[in-house]
């Protein structure tokens, strides 16, 4: 069984989570007040989500064995990151369901395959070119201008494996810094702000958005989301309309993420594309306390072939990251009315390590 129409878990049943970071272990929570188990595999003896689940798998990802097993305990499969290596994903897609499907893995991993794929549906994003050498990178400067952002194609999160480049004499020296024949090079996009859209897709292909959420980084890392942005509902409406094509497009089942851009523009605003996670994301965690239904609930519904929940938001959401030494301020933040502290259980708060988060509802006026 493979396909994910035959899907159709109940309670009691095993959900098989690939990573165990704090995406897992809240996808694992959600799943429990559903009634359904997780079973968690990581490579990571560490991992924040081994301490929820009864059963966890610790092994790597190239060990066939220890992955054939665990799908031998679970009904269906799915991921916490969208770095799952491809061969990983083969073998357990022989033996379960994965979802969201293997193949919508190469888009994502892949941020030029990404936005092609974007722009194939008509779909706004930052100009850009496919960069394999200095001499390449030299002519899409030519082509993009600068400034422009330069990032590795695969691998790269909360800003790892990409540069800014301003000036004609740093081509060379960033390039040979990032270290890879295989890049993309983006116009900077002087944007207003950013905004993200998590949407939900189920196997019948209803689709739910959340309200759309403005985030703020800080050193390329999410600190803040506020829920909903502060952007006219049209564009609003635009944005959760991308979403859903983009979703729709990958015959989507289970949560993902846009991330985009809010352009500031004489003739009103407009949206471009920046990327999408294929899973839940930091940018949805308001919705854990902010919303009827979470993000991860969501996510566990769809994959267990339910019902989509029609998600309402409680009011005005904020989220707050606390990473590295911030988690030491946990003791404080206990103490603010309306907010609900989130701890993820992690060893050492290294600096840019998302230790735990904040969310703080302003309740609407009855
Ligand atoms: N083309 C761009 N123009 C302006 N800012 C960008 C651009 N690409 C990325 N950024 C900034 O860097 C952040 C991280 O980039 P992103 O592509 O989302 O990578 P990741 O989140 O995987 O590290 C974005 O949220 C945005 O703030
Ligand atoms: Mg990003």
């Amino acid at each position: 069984m493979t396909s994910h129409s035959q899907v159709k878990l109940k309670p009691g049943d095993t959900i098989g989570i690939l990573g165990g970071g704090q995406l897992g272990r809240m996808l694992a929570m959600a799943a429990a007040r559903l009634g359904l188990r997780c079973q968690v595999f990581s490579p990571d003896p560490d991992s924040p989500a081994f301490d929820v689940v009864a059963n966890a798998s610790c092994a790597e990802y190239a060990d066939v064995e220890a992955l054939e097993l665990f799908a031998n305990d679970v009904d269906v499969i799915t991921y916490e990151f969208e770095n799952v290596p491809a061969a990983a994903a083969l073998v357990l897609s022989a033996r379960r369901p994965v979802l969201p499907e293997r193949k919508i893995l190469e888009t994502t991993q892949d941020r030029l395959a990404e936005k092609d794929f974007v722009t194939r549906l008509g779909i706004g994003t930052a100009a850009y070119a496919d960069v394999t050498s200095a001499a390449s990178l030299r002519q899409a400067v030519a082509r993009i201008g600068l400034p422009a952002v330069i990032k590795t194609r695969r691998f790269g999160y909360d800003g790892k494996g990409q540069a800014i480049i301003r000036k004609h004499d740093e081509i060379d020296r960033i390039w040979e810094e990032l270290g890879t024949k295989s890049a993309i090079l983006e116009a900077f996009v002087p944007f207003e702000r950013e905004i993200s859209v998590i949407a939900a897709r189920s196997a019948d292909g209803q689709v739910e958005c959340f309200d759309v959420t403005e985030n703020e980084h800080r050193d390329h890392i999410l600190k803040v989301s506020r829920a909903p942005a502060a952007i006219p509902e049209s564009l609003a409406a635009e944005a959760r309309e991308i979403a859903g094509k983009i979703a729709d497009a990958l015959s989507y089942v289970g949560v993902l993420a846009v991330e985009m851009f809010v352009l500031p523009h004489a003739a009103g605003p407009k949206v471009l594309v920046n990327e999408i996670a294929p899973r839940v994301h930091n940018s949805g965690h308001w919705t854990l306390d902010g919303a009827s239904i979470s993000q991860f609930e969501q996510h566990i519904r769809a994959i267990a072939g339910w019902q989509l929940g029609k998600p309402v938001r409680h009011g005005e959401v904020t989220m707050t990251n606390l990473i590295g030494d911030e988690i030491a301020t946990y003791p404080e933040w206990l103490a603010v009315p309306g907010a609900t502290v989130h701890i993820y259980g992690k060893g050492t708060p290294r600096p840019g390590r998302k230790m735990g988060h904040v969310t703080q509802v302003l309740p609407k006026s009855a």
